[in-house]
């Protein structure tokens, strides 16, 4: 199914920008309010991690950016792997998760195979150290003295589900070769973006795919068909995770958009998230 084509993405900036020509008393007001936002958010995100951290709560606040799961993509994740369950209730689903940070997905992985009844693992494979596409000084400051692991193993314990989450510490590059073809139900790739390192992890790990399961990963926010593919090509060998087109206004994950388009062409997209279904032959489209 076709999300919002990019007309209608880039109108409703238009549209945006329109209301703000229209109501120009609301654009000042808006600065401020943002400024103001932007001076409270690190103290109060601060307060909140110690917070958490003494209380032995889970933390997904923006203190490290701890969590990258966005509300509109959630339930699309969340009702894939119900409805791949479903399939075949008895299986104890396994996951491979490339890239996971402060636990978000896993946790919301492993908390589904609960809600289900099913006896699956989520297995995890992160460096947690600094790689190519970090960018964020937020996500910096999480690296230094293995902060986002120390609060990944606090989240994935506060959570209840550190017996179904299976950390594997390396750089994914390290792993491919020692695990063997059609093991997983689902992968799930959301580790480094660049463009390279991205298509390694989609060939290794692809194959590790059982036929009948599901590749899939986040952040591919366009199709192909709506992007400029040369102005893409062109930048796609630096190390950025976004870029933006300067004609369209449009902001993506550059290696991700091209990497799905070579590997797989038309894919199942919703809300950022893409998925394919492995056959005997190849992928096909699989309802999000
Ligand atoms: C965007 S974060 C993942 C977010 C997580 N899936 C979530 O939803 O909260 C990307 C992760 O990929 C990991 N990563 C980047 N390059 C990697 C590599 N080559 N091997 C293993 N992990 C890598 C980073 O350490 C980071 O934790």
């Amino acid at each position: 199914m076709h999300t919002k084509s990019t007309e209608e993405k880039v109108s409703k900036k238009e549209k945006l920008k329109r209301s703000i020509r229209k109501h120009p008393a609301i654009f000042p007001l808006a600065k401020k309010a943002y400024s103001f936002y932007k001076k409270v958010d690190y103290p109060v995100s601060y307060i909140r991690y110690h917070y958490s951290l003494a209380r032995g709560v889970p933390y997904t606040g923006t203190m490290f950016y701890a969590s990258f799961m966005h509300e509109p993509r959630e339930p699309v994740m969340k009702n894939l792997l119900k409805s791949e369950i479903a399939r075949d209730p008895k299986n104890p689903y396994k996951i491979l998760e490339i890239g996971t940070w402060g636990g978000a997905s896993a946790i919301m992985w492993a908390k589904t195979l609960v809600e289900m009844g099913n006896p699956g693992t989520v297995f995890c494979i992160d460096n947690w150290r600094p790689y190519p596409s970090v960018e964020l000084q937020r996500m910096k400051e999480g690296l230094k003295n293995d902060r986002i692991f120390k609060l990944f193993n606090h989240n994935i314990k506060m959570a209840g589900v550190e017996d179904r989450i299976v950390p594997m510490r390396a750089p994914s590059n390290t792993f491919a070769p020692l695990l063997a073809p059609e093991i997983f139900d689902m992968v799930y790739i959301d580790g480094d973006h660049t463009y390279n390192q991205f298509k390694r992890d989609v060939q290794n790990y692809g194959k590790c795919v059982k036929i009948g399961g599901i590749v899939c990963g986040d952040d591919l926010e366009y199709y192909p068909s709506e992007i400029d593919l040369e102005f893409t090509y062109k930048n796609s060998e630096d190390t950025r995770d976004n870029l933006t087109d300067p004609k369209k206004g449009i902001t993506y994950h550059p290696g991700v958009v091209l990497v799905v388009h070579e590997m797989f062409g038309d894919v199942s997209m919703k809300n950022g998230f893409w998925a394919m279904r492995r056959t005997k032959d190849g992928w096909e489209k699989v309802t999000l």
